[in-house]
């Protein structure tokens, strides 16, 4: 989606430690009204961290942020009024009921007509009778997803949505998030696992030991990442004769049968590969996966590619 001239949420430099602990570290982004925002990284990385400062819950060490406009510090109620939040630890008070928590919620945010929350649950299937305690992994994040976006909020932040989800839930899940875009509203949604995201979001970042490593359009990522194309040829070859070509990378050379990774131009790969006479070639589409990884991976951003 187009990024609109003022930013819903803006982060600039953000840093929060922990005492001497790392939690993020220069973290800066910007999410247009409209958009589905994804917040990718592996465990600890400190999507839960930028989250909870964006709320107001935790105070940064330095950097700015400004949500809808408003310094989440000082004006955390009026901001968290206008959001719909699943934290990543969903901490609900075991004895009550799902109903029970929907009543509370609606009185809070002093809302009376009830027939969007009801239509959420029964598209979630959510349990209301039993108390929460008593729910499975799955149900109790339902009964957080109907708890989010039941008062359609203007912004949608969602710390792991998916987790314990089954297939035909995360399905309804992606449509209520086209959904709520549809409906010109804004979503931030975090997740380790690219799979769950790359469908659902405009754009996204990664974030890795608390610094972003890259944030760019999925499109665009996909654009970058490397293809696996795989030559055969009558007799061996020598890798070397790929290996010194820019953006591609040998992963396997074993008699005539190569393997390559590459990013960018194939031109001067396939000037090679017919001067060396191939007889057959193979090529699979970019792999996002395998761009994910790599960022994962101990590899440096600027070299993408594949890790033996
Ligand atoms: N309240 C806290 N006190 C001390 N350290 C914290 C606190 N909250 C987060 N951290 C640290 O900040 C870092 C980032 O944690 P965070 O919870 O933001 O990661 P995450 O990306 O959400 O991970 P996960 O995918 O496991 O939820 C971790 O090193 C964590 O130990
Ligand atoms: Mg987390």
């Amino acid at each position: 989606m187009a990024a609109a001239a003022t930013p819903l949420v803006g982060v600039d430099r953000l840093t929060r430690r922990f005492g001497a602990r790392r939690g993020i570290e220069d973290v800066s982004f910007e999410i247009a009204a409209g958009e589905v925002f994804g917040f990718l990284g592996p465990n600890g990385a400190g999507k839960s961290t930028t989250i909870r400062l964006l709320l107001g819950l935790y105070r940064p060490t330095s950097g700015e942020m400004r949500v809808f406009g408003m310094d989440p510090l000082r004006e955390g109620t009026r901001i968290r009024a206008r959001v719909g939040y699943l934290p990543g630890e969903l901490a609900l008070y075991p004895r009550l009921t799902g109903a029970q928590y929907l009543d509370r919620f609606a009185r809070m945010r002093g809302l009376t007509d009830r027939s969007y929350a009801d239509r959420l649950v029964s598209r979630f299937r959510a349990e209301l009778d039993r108390p929460v305690r008593t729910l499975s992994k799955g149900n109790r994040q339902k009964l957080g997803l109907v708890l989010a976006f039941m008062h359609r909020p203007e912004l949608l932040i969602l710390d792991e949505p998916t987790g314990g989800l089954d297939p035909l839930l995360q399905d309804e899940f992606a449509r209520l998030i086209r959904e709520t875009v549809e409906d010109g509203r804004t979503v931030l949604l975090s997740s380790h696992e690219l799979d769950e995201v790359q469908r659902l979001v405009d754009r996204l970042a990664i974030i890795k030991e608390g610094r972003i490593v890259v944030t760019d359009t999925v499109e665009s990522l996909r654009r970058s990442a490397p293809r696996t194309v795989e030559f055969r040829f009558d007799g061996p070859v020598e890798p070397a004769r790929f290996a010194g070509l820019d953006g591609v990378r040998v992963r396997e050379c074993i008699d005539g049968q190569v393997r390559l990774s590459v990013t960018g131009a194939v031109a001067p790969l396939l000037a090679v590969a017919a001067d060396l006479g191939a007889v057959d070639v193979t090529a699979r589409r970019a792999d996002l996966d395998e761009l994910f990884l790599s960022y994962y991976r101990d590899v440096p951003t600027a070299e993408v590619s594949d890790v033996d």
